[in-house]
């Protein structure tokens, strides 16, 4: 197949902007899509006629919201982003019919050997100055713990801001050499009246602190200045050439002036927002995909490990470059690429809603098959193939019906329309790559 990316991508951000005017406020609304077709309690079989029922098997698919989740390694001087990593899941009572269920189970979570945080960050120590809450020690800004249950929604389970670094507790000394940005989230669909075990999964929970800032702000490479400290050489570098205090007001958190939507936070409205000011400041030195590598993560982690990273797929062909990431006209963490600027119209994310909000095949969420942004599977790091490897005994989408409806498949077309003989006939080539 012949992808001409300019073309595809011109194209693609002319329906983005426009869908976006159009559907503005709905982005912003609660992700979750209407409570249709969902199973009453408990759940009722739905008779089928034909064949036995599965006798209530369940499949619980867990992922995280984002390919990757970034935090700064210290927040004593400066703060971009905290430690907040989201979990979802959905768990289906597999059929001929298989139904997204909720009610009547919980799922408990937790990090395979990552139990704590403190001592792992400074976070809890600067927490109250730059936050402005008091946070017991591990837990994080929404509450959450490491470990516990996960917070039902109408068609999955989630929970919110868990406050993980990459550190685990068998190698919990921070710094690179310790890095292990791909852990691991255990989960566990219970039955709540008995405590019964359901089904149970491992996924992907990433979380890296490589935000290479040092590359270009360590000491006397900008303006000569020498702090001993990039942080502080890049808050005298602002205050230099703004006329700020923030060497006085340390901690910082800069999307108290410059507004983040990844925080919530708008900032001061009159200043550029967080990604517009640091894309723009800093688009002449980043020429290619592999520079925004500098500040994203990173050389070392290597976030972007997915399928079309595969087949030669970088930052700038899906994001652009960073003068366009820095366009004012842009909402920064919204409007993000989309999967249907360069793949065919039945493989479209919900009309306004970012792929990571979108819903397909069954009720199921695209992540539930695909995985997160930067980790569409099959991926490269063999911790992002381990759930599906699980469920259907080989890597990659989601695509084998039998997770889901069991032995006896309903007729008709399956995921995006595609029957399964033909969806078996396009994906053979995959499988033997
Ligand atoms: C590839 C090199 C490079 C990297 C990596 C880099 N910077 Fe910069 N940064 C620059 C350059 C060049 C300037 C322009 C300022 C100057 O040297 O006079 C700058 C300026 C800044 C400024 C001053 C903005 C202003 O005008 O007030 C801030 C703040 C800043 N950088 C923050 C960061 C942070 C935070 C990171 C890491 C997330 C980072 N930079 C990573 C090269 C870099
Ligand atoms: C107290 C408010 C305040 C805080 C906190 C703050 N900034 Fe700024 N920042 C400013 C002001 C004011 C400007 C000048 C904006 C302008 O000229 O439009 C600025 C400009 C910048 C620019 C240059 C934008 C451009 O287009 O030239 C960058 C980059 C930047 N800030 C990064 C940061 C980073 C990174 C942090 C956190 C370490 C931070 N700022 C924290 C007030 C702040
Ligand atoms: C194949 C296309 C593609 C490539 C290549 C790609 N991205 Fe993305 N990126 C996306 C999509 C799609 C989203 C948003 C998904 C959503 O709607 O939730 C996204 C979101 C993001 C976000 C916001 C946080 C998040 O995960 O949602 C950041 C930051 C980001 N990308 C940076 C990068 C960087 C840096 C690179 C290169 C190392 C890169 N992207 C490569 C498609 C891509
Ligand atoms: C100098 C550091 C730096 C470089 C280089 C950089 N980024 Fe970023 N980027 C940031 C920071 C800091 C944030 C977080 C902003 C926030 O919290 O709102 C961010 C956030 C983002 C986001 C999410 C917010 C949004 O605007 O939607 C995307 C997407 C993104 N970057 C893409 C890229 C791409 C693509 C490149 C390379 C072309 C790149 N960045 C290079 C520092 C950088
Ligand atoms: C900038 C264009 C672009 C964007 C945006 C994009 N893709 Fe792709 N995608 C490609 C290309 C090119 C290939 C490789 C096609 C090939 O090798 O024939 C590909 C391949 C794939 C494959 C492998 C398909 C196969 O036949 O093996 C999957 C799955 C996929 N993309 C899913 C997604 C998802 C999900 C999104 C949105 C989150 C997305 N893509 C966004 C261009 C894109
Ligand atoms: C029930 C599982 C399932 C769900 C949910 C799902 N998909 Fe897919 N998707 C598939 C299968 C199966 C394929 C066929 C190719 C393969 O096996 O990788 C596919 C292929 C794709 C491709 C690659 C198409 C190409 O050009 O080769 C894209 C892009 C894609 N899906 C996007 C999405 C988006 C966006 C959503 C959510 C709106 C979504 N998918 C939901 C199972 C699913
Ligand atoms: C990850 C789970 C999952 C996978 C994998 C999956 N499905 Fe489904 N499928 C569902 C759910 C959930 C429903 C919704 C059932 C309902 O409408 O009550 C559904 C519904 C259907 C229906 C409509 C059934 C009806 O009676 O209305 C068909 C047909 C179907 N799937 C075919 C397929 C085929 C073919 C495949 C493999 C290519 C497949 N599905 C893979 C979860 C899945």
């Amino acid at each position: 197949m012949h992808w001409d990316f300019r073309k595809h991508r011109l194209i693609g951000l002319a329906i983005v902007a426009l869908s976006v005017v159009a559907v503005g406020v709905v982005l912003l609304a609660a992700p979750a899509r209407s409570a249709q077709a969902l199973p009453s309690t408990p759940p009722v079989p739905t008779a089928p006629q034909s064949v036995a029922p599965d006798a209530d098997k369940y499949v619980v698919i867990g992922w995280n919201d984002l390919g990757m989740h970034c935090m700064n390694e210290s927040f004593a001087n400066l703060a971009v982003l905290p430690p907040y990593n989201t979990l979802w899941a959905q768990v289906i009572r597999q059929g001929t019919r298989p139904e997204v269920i909720t009610r009547s189970m919980k799922i408990d979570y937790s990090i395979l050997d990552n139990t704590y945080s403190v001592g792992k960050t400074d976070f809890w120590t600067y927490a109250k100055p730059l936050f402005g809450v008091d946070l017991a020690p591990n837990v994080g800004l929404t509450g959450a713990t490491l470990a516990g249950e996960m917070h039902a929604a109408p068609d999955h389970f989630a929970i919110e801001g868990v406050p993980l670094t990459p550190y685990r507790d068998s190698a919990p000394q921070p710094g690179p050499a310790n890095w292990y940005p791909y852990q691991l989230a255990h989960m566990i669909a219970r039955d709540t009246a008995t405590g019964q075990m359901l089904a149970e999964t491992t996924t992907v929970a990433p979380v890296s602190t490589e935000m290479r800032c040092d590359y270009c702000h360590k000491d006397g490479q900008r303006e000569g200045i020498r702090t001993g400290n990039v942080e502080t050489n890049i808050l005298t570098l602002h205050d230099k050439e703004e006329g700020t205090g923030l060497m006085d007001q340390r901690p910082v958190l800069c999307a108290k002036c410059h507004g983040s939507n990844a925080l919530g936070m708008p900032g001061n409205p009159e200043l550029p927002n967080l990604s517009r000011a640091m894309h723009k400041k800093h688009e002449e030195v980043t020429r290619t995909s592999s520079d925004c590598y500098k500040c994203h993560p990173g050389q070392q982690t290597q976030c972007l490990r997915d399928v079309m990273y595969q087949r030669g797929l970088d930052c700038m062909n899906c994001h652009g470059s960073a003068a366009e990431v820095a366009n004012p006209a842009r909402r920064p963490w919204i409007d993000l690429p989309r999967c249907a600027t360069c793949h065919a119209a039945q493989f479209a994310e919900n009309p306004g809603k970012r792929y990571r909000d979108s819903v397909g095949h069954g009720g199921l969420y695209c992540e539930a098959c695909h995985g997160s942004p930067h980790a569409i599977l099959p991926t490269n790091q063999a911790n992002d193939n381990l759930q599906n490897i699980a469920l259907q005994g080989h890597a990659g989408t989601l695509n084998d019906c039998a997770v889901c409806h069991g032995a006896t498949l309903p007729s008709g077309p399956g995921p995006h329309g595609l029957d399964s003989l033909l969806r078996t006939h396009l994906y053979l080539p995959l499988l033997v790559r």
